[in-house]
Formats: structure tokens, sequence, C-alpha cells
């Protein structure tokens, strides 16, 4: 049976990264992200990489009726739902002392209540798409960050509410990892995205993690059985004390 998945952030980056990837195993996808044309030139790569079919389901996370209409639109489509992709993120720099609180709650919106929001809404479908498939269940893969598990100066807005989606995971698998929905947080430093774009004067792009390697833990992770449960793992850049991003 053709499995199928959403994933939010899907037009650049990890989500992108991840997208392809399930293209090529013959997923079923959704993909959300705001830039439309830009998510529909993903949807066309992705297509041609393999995807069974591919919905375009353009939405602003900090939207919460647009967050919704992901999930709804999902459920219409494929009436299953095998893995939610919860990748769309965005981080403003700033000390506590400078952090205008407006940033704050934006941030809260796309990283923290999004995720919830999607979760919240599709369970039932995870459920029952579990209960088709106990052997394998179905999977949350949610990216946080490094920065939500140790503290790093300029980013503690971005890292609490990463460390708040982190929190979100361990208990999303307290209660539903027995019936099959299991849910990983993924932690990494600095990968090579746009989203890392600002850190380059100190940070070399070749210096930092990859999409790919992000991609084959999450590929493995979706190949894993129900029996095992993985809230959270830490990615950090090799060559650094493993503490900062
Ligand atoms: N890159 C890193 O160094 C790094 C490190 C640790 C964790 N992460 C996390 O990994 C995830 C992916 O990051 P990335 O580096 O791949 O970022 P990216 O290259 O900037 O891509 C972000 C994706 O999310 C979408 N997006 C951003 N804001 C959105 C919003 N408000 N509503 C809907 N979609 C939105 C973007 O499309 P539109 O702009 O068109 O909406 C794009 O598809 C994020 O959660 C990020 O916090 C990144």
């Amino acid at each position: 049976m053709t499995r199928s998945a959403l994933v939010t952030g899907a037009s650049r980056g990890i989500g992108r990264g991840i997208a392809l990837r399930l293209a090529a195993g013959g997923w079923g996808l959704t993909v959300a992200a705001r830039d439309v044309d830009r998510l529909e030139a993903t949807a066309d790569e992705l297509r041609g990489a393999g995807a069974s079919e591919v919905l375009v389901v353009p939405a602003d996370m900090a939207d919460s009726a647009a967050v919704e209409a992901i999930v709804d639109s999902h459920a219409e489509r494929y009436g299953a739902l095998n893995a939610a992709i919860l990748n769309a993120g965005m981080g403003v720099s700033g000390s506590i002392a400078e952090m205008p609180l407006r940033r704050l709650d934006k941030m809260v919106a796309v990283n923290l209540k999004a995720p919830m929001a999607i979760v919240q809404r599709a369970l039932p479908l995870l459920r029952a798409t579990a209960a088709a498939d106990p052997e394998r269940g179905v999977k949350v893969l949610a990216l946080a960050s490094i920065t939500g598990v140790y503290s790093e100066p300029g980013l503690a807005a971005y890292g609490a509410t990463k460390a708040a989606l982190l929190s979100m995971i361990k208990t999303l698998n307290v209660e539903e990892s027995g019936r099959g929905v299991l849910a990983t947080a993924i932690a990494p430093g600095y990968v090579d995205t746009d989203m890392s774009g600002w850190v380059h004067d100190r940070i070399p792009p070749d210096s930092m993690i990859t999409v790919d390697d992000i991609v084959e833990l999450a590929a493995a992770l979706l190949k894993m059985s129900s029996k095992s449960v993985i809230s959270g793992l830490v990615i950090a850049r090799a060559g650094i004390d493993g503490y900062r991003a």
C-alpha cells in the first residue's frame, strides 16, 4: 500500500530534502510552505523524483486555520497519514535584553503552536493509520534544534521554542506510542541551508551539518518498527565541543 506523509516547510532546505527522499520511495505527499511559486516548483521536482502524488497546500504556520487546513486536505486526499514531518520553523536572533516580545510570539506560533496543532488535528488519522500497520506504526518527526538542549547566546527565544518542541514530542510518546504513534525530535546544530546563511561570516557552510545527513536520519527513523521510541536526537557539528550550534 502506498504510504503518505505531510511535510511542512517542504519547499527548501531540510524539508525539501526529506520530501525528495520520500518521493523516491513512491510516497504520496502533502507539502506546505508560504511561497506558492517555490512550493509548486518543488512539487514538480517531487513528482519527477517518483512521488505517487503531490498535494500542494500553501500555508503560513502562524495562521491556525491554515495549519488545520493542511491536515484536513491531506486526510481528504489520502485517508491515512503514515508520517508527519513537522519541519517548518523560523529563527530570529537577539539577546534576552533586546528581543522584541512580538518576535517571541511569532516564533512560538510557528515553532511550537503549529506543530502541536498539526499533531492534535491529525491524531485520529495517525492512530487509525497505526492500527492498520501495527508493526511499523506511524511516525512524527519534528525539527527542533541543538539550541533547545544547550544554551546559545543570542538564541534564547528560538532555543526556548525548540526546547518546548522537544518536550512536546517526549510527552506525545508517553501518551501515544502505545497506540503506534511514535515521535522523534531531531535537534541539529547549524545545517547548511538558507536559514543558517546569516552566520557564514563566522561559520563556513562547508563546516556545517549537511541536509543529506538529516535526510538519512529521517529515513532510518521512518523505517524503524513500532517497538522502539527515540524521543530526541542531538546532532552536533564535527570539530567543536558538541554543545554549541
Ligand atoms: N538550518 C539550520 O541551521 C537548522 C539547525 C537546527 C534546526 N533547524 C530547523 O530545521 C527546520 C528547517 O530549517 P531549514 O534550515 O531547512 O530552513 P530553510 O532552508 O529556511 O527552509 C524553511 C522552510 O520552511 C518554510 N517556512 C518558513 N517559515 C514558514 C512559515 N511561517 N509558514 C510556513 N512555512 C514556513 C519555508 O518556506 P517559505 O519561506 O516559502 O514559507 C521553507 O520551505 C526549522 O524548523 C529549523 O528551525 C535548522
